[in-house]
């Protein structure tokens, strides 16, 4: 079943898994937003058929930058990107995979959209800024080096607001929760919360350190004013529905 909101976004409710059930079905990419075709524009398609086997893991795109992206989750990010009703903030920059999809997306839309992304490992903030700016020449990012709950919390008492936020720096319970709870006061009303690594087997072991599953889901499922809207590649998205 897909239900298609007033506002033209399409939510898949029946991809929701159960914690036994993570990894095991396939939760290919879907388009969230309304437009025709199957994907936005060529830089977008791109995604669908790009070269995999980064580091010989067969799921992960390899498009020169480290990183540990799926097909479905780079195709997630650049549509919400793209669509984004308001400025982004992405939690886990890493070498700057994930950023310099949104980068790119956010100038293909031709529109003002603030990014922020937030991290703690300088030294991999370095080869991001390079890689993004190779990648996507000059879409305008925000690098921030600091722990990901502070920024929020900073982030919230500057008044700051945001159309879409991206959760994947610490895939632990806690850093995830922390994160959900304080995204729920940052993001607009219709804003979306995509959460990477949620889709992981790695979440039913007691014994690893992965909570995204829990994290995620202890913020967002008991919320009236959040919904479920879909699972895609390991990302789950849920937005904020007032
Ligand atoms: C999975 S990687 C991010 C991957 C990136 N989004 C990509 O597409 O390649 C997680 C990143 O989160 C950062 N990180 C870990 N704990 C953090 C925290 N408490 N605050 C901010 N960043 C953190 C790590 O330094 C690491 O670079």
């Amino acid at each position: 079943m897909t239900v298609a909101t007033m506002n033209e976004t399409i939510r898949y409710p029946d991809s929701f898994l159960g914690l036994s059930e993570l990894g095991k079905k396939p939760t290919p990419y879907k388009p969230t937003y309304q437009f025709a075709g199957s994907h936005i524009n060529d830089n977008h398609k791109y995604y669908s058929n790009c070269p995999t086997g980064h580091k010989d893991i067969q799921v992960c795109i390899d498009i020169g930058i480290e990183g540990y992206l799926q097909q479905g989750d780079a195709q997630k990010l650049y549509e919400l990107a793209y669509f984004s009703s308001g400025d982004i903030l992405e939690l886990g920059t890493f070498c700057g995979l994930s950023t310099s999809i949104i980068a790119q997306a956010i100038y293909d839309s031709k529109r003002e959209i603030r990014f922020e992304t937030v991290d703690i490992d300088k030294d991999a903030n370095e080869k991001a800024q390079k890689n993004v700016l190779s990648k996507t020449g000059r879409a305008p990012v925000k690098f921030n080096i600091l722990d990901a709950t502070e920024y929020l919390d900073k982030a919230i008492a500057a008044g700051k607001s945001y159309g879409f936020i991206f959760v994947d720096h610490w895939h632990g319970y806690e850093a995830t929760y922390e994160a959900a709870m304080r995204a729920k006061k940052l993001l607009k009303n219709g804003g979306f919360c995509l959460f990477h690594d949620y889709n992981d087997p790695a979440n039913t072991d007691p014994e690893h350190v992965y909570g995204v599953y829990k994290g995620a889901n202890d913020a967002m499922l008991c919320d009236p004013n959040f919904e479920f809207y879909g699972l895609f590649g390991c990302t789950a998205l849920f937005r904020k529905s007032i």
